[in-house]
């Protein structure tokens, strides 16, 4: 049977991994990823690499990879239906009919619009009677209105049932106003009322555009109520997933990310032309949180507030950022207590400074190093330069190396030299490690791109290039898929790679997870010469180069149709021509 989208994206969820694998092979972790010896074939040394990331694992010796589902297929050698049913039962979740998520994604698309709804509502109160003293609120705040434009800020009404009156009349059932989170039902008598009332509105938006929750300001801090209302988590909303403002920032031009812990600050960097800010959604930064991040960028900026609660977040926020690929940079705010009132307090100007001054994780990474240890200490003082020698080794400036070499240096009380050359012994050490991985992924071309299986060979090289750099991008990331709806798969010259593309295409107009572990359907090797494909692909994803791609898989695509019109015409004018001879 064909299993329902959202189902196997739970699934995958419930299924890390690097847990399935786990209970089949001993993995380390190097990096972002683990490795192990390949279950699938003999070896000595790890070739086998597990991707918590992405959700795949894959041998750079014997090429099998793909995701959870693949995984108990080939190790346990079950049909794919019952590999699910495998992780399904590991995952104590109950195979569903298909029915039932059509259901579910009925229901996700109305809760999706009448948030769409609720937005429009909440941002004409705002400019309505009723809403003079939020506008007010907001304007002393220092948003002007394109501000508020931008964000979609509103204001919900002092009035019990005034959201839920509106939606009623744009047809939304009492269920689904429950279902949407934005309004609660009395325990007394079962009457809706409002969640949000009397507060402004910060609307929630993923990366599509969607609006899938809100934010809720007091206006007066009150001790007995707690300022920011957030919406509950739904069929749609999930805190840890999402980001505010990132569907902003996505799109600067900055190249890298802030990250800061309220609506307010995020706001207000922007408005000041840090419009690459974001803000976690009153929680601390999750791993899915930092895996969406690190989508969009590889440098992310922390800048967390001044006081020991923001300290501590930072401390507990930069190994989920660098676990996820991420350089971090802290930012330390100094006389004010958050962004926001810095920017008001100085301006962007020395914002911009401070920005420029953030210390780099190498200054942070050292201070928790000395903090590991007690360089009193022989021993603990060798640990102390050893692993401050690992860590400066992996600084590309010969510059950045003297300068942090020397401080560690002065620090445990050696001379600059003998730091120098800890330094460069960790530095080779790296080197030939990296030598090592590289020569195990080093193939030669011709056998990287030609699929290994005959079933699945490329007839016509160029396109599938292309196809093949279309998948490993939308897999990189997804939202590119927003600029690829003229594409069909069926354009694509190699069936499998215009299958997965048809698939993950769906999935996304779908509002599903996007990814290589989700994919149905596929063969163990249609699936490891896929997963192969997003292990070597390293090309950034961008809009132009996907268009590039596309330009190229239609090209192709017309020529294959030329190239057999002109062979029907060749045939007919040989016919003709044999005719012409009895004739
Ligand atoms: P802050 O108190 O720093 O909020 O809380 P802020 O965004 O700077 O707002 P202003 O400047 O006081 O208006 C940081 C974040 O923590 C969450 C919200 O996401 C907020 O943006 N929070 C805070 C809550 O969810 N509930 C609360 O009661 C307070
Ligand atoms: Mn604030």
């Amino acid at each position: 049977m064909a299993f329902p989208n959202a189902f196997i994206d739970e699934l995958i969820a419930r299924n890390p991994i690097e847990d399935v694998v786990g209970q089949y092979v001993s993995l380390k972790r190097s990096g972002g990823n683990l490795f192990g010896l390949c279950p699938f074939h003999g070896e000595k040394t790890a070739s086998f690499s597990v991707s918590p990331d992405k959700g795949i694992y894959y041998c750079f010796g014997c090429h099998k990879g793909g995701g959870a589902v693949n995984f108990m297929m080939e190790i346990e050698g079950l049909s794919y239906p019952d590999a699910v049913r495998a992780l399904a039962k590991r995952a104590g979740m109950e195979v569903p009919e298909d029915e039932q998520y059509q259901s579910r994604y009925r229901r996700q698309e109305r809760l999706w619009a009448l948030h769409k709804e609720a937005a429009r509502f909440f941002h004409s109160c705002l400019y309505a009677p009723v809403g003079k003293a939020a506008l007010d609120y907001a304007l002393g705040r220092g948003m002007p209105k394109s501000t508020l434009t931008t964000f979609g800020i509103g204001y919900a009404p002092d009035s019990w049932t005034a959201l839920v009156d509106a939606m009623r009349k744009k047809g939304y059932t009492d269920q689904e106003l429950k279902d949407s989170g934005l309004v609660t039902e009395s325990r007394k008598n079962g009457s809706l009322f409002d969640r949000f009332r009397d507060r402004l509105m910060f609307p929630i938006i993923d990366v599509r555009g969607n609006v899938i929750g809100f934010g809720g300001r007091i206006m007066k801090n009150d001790p007995g109520t707690a300022k920011y209302l957030n919406s509950p988590e739904t069929l749609i909303f999930n805190k840890r997933k999402n980001l505010f403002a990132l569907n902003l920032a996505k799109k600067s031009k900055l190249g890298y990310l802030i990250l800061v812990e309220g609506y307010m600050d995020a706001i207000a960097l922007h408005q000041y032309g840090f419009d690459c800010a974001v803000a976690s959604l009153g929680t601390a930064l999750t791993e899915d949180g930092a895996v969406l991040l690190s989508r969009y960028t590889d440098q992310v900026v922390l800048i967390y507030d001044g006081d020991q609660a923001g300290q501590n977040a930072t401390k507990r926020a930069i190994p989920i950022l660098e676990k996820a690929g991420l350089q971090v940079k802290v930012l330390q705010m100094r006389d004010a207590k958050d962004p926001d009132e810095y920017l008001k307090k100085f301006g962007a100007e020395r914002f911009r400074q401070l920005l420029e001054e953030s210390s780099n994780r190498v200054e942070y990474q050292l201070g928790a190093i000395y903090r590991k240890y007690d360089i009193g200490q022989d021993d603990q003082r060798v640990k102390y330069l050893q692993e401050c020698a690992d860590l400066i080794s992996t600084l590309p400036g010969a510059v950045q190396r003297e300068v942090y070499g020397g401080r560690v240096a002065e620090i445990a009380k050696i001379s600059a030299d003998a730091m120098k050359l800890e330094i460069s012994r960790a530095y080779k050490r790296r080197q030939y490690q990296n030598k090592k991985k590289q020569e195990k992924i080093d193939l030669s071309p011709q056998r990287t791109h030609q699929p290994r299986s005959r079933d699945i060979r490329y007839d016509n090289m160029r396109s599938a290039m292309a196809e093949e750099a279309v998948i490993a991008m939308v897999l990189k990331q997804p939202e590119l898929l927003e600029h690829t709806r003229k594409l069909e798969g069926e354009k694509f010259s190699s069936p499998l790679l215009g299958k997965v593309y048809t698939q993950l295409s769906q999935r996304y107009r779908q509002g599903l997870e996007v990814s290589a572990g989700v994919l149905a359907e596929l063969s163990g090797e249609e699936m490891s010469h896929i997963t192969g494909i997003c292990q070597r692909q390293q090309a950034a994803p961008s809009e132009e180069a996907l268009q590039d791609c596309i330009r190229t898989i239609e090209q192709e695509n017309d020529r294959g149709k030329v190239s057999s019109a002109e062979d029907l015409l060749a045939l007919r004018n040989k016919m003709k021509e044999s005719k012409g001879l009895k004739g």
